[in-house]
């Protein structure tokens, strides 16, 4: 799903959010990184202002109605409020109610100004239908090690919602998901947005990749819209890549200095 969002203006895109994905059927949909609030903010009240608390978000509340109405798993980004912490998050929402929310760990540029950075490591969630889905934000493509979090946990489908403003996450998501024999859903934002002296253009062209890196879907960088395409999760389950090699059996951690 890519579009432009009103920024500050949660209920207006909430409205349009909403009508978008009453017109779809979908097991799952993914929404853009800050879906509801916009990006470019200036200060730390602008940012309490679009913020939710999980469970008691009044947008969070209707997104969990409409995934049981519509009987899909929806993931999309937005501001989240907890105690005295604000997280740039993404919220799993199933049809049967169950939600895991993830806390973006790779802050960029001045997000580092407003949010705190992810307190809980990356981990997998079940959507409809059991197929294992592992969440990272925007700029989490950056570390190679995220992708590889997930889907050694055994994440089929990354999702990934997005304000992208560089120009290289489309191409290197297509080796975070060869890499891993893993789908990524790219959901990118459009537009440019200005508030104050402060600006960035979104680089739309969200994206689905297959196992392979392969585009299955692409977008341009100006269009509004969804698209669908039907895939087998369980072919993300196969790493072998030749008869003699497997792209998780053969690495090799003692080789490895990570830290
Ligand atoms: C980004 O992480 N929103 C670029």
């Amino acid at each position: 799903m890519q579009y432009e969002p009103i920024f500050l203006k949660p209920m207006q895109n909430h409205e349009v959010l909403s009508d978008l994905l009453s017109n779809i059927v979908t097991d799952l949909v993914v929404l853009p990184e800050l879906a509801l609030s916009g990006y470019v903010f200036q200060n730390q009240e602008e940012v309490d202002s679009v913020a939710e608390s999980i469970p008691d978000g009044e947008i969070f509340k209707d997104f969990q109605a409409l995934s049981a109405k519509k009987d899909m798993s929806i993931v999309y980004g937005f501001a989240e409020r907890a105690l005295d912490n604000y997280y740039n998050s993404a919220a799993l929402i199933n049809p049967d109610g169950s939600y895991a929310i993830y806390r973006k760990i790779q802050l960029f540029y001045r997000e580092k100004l407003f949010f705190s950075p992810g307190d809980r490591p990356y981990f997998v969630s079940t959507a409809k239908s059991e197929v294992k889905i592992g969440m990272m934000i925007c700029f989490d493509w950056q570390f190679p090690e995220a992708a590889r979090s997930l889907a050694l946990q055994g994440a089929q489908i990354i999702t990934h919602p997005s304000n992208l403003v560089l120009p290289w996450c489309q191409e290197a998501m297509r080796t975070r998901s060869l890499e891993n024999h893993v789908f990524s859903i790219t959901s990118n934002r459009i537009g440019t947005e200005q508030n104050g002296n402060f600006s960035h253009t979104f680089t739309g062209q969200s994206q689905i990749l297959g196992t392979k890196g392969e585009i299955l879907i692409r977008m341009n960088d100006t269009e509004t819209g969804i698209y669908t395409v039907e895939i087998d999760a369980a072919l993300a389950n196969d790493k072998s890549i030749t008869e003699f090699n497997n792209a998780f059996q053969d690495r090799r951690p003692d080789m490895y200095k990570l830290i």
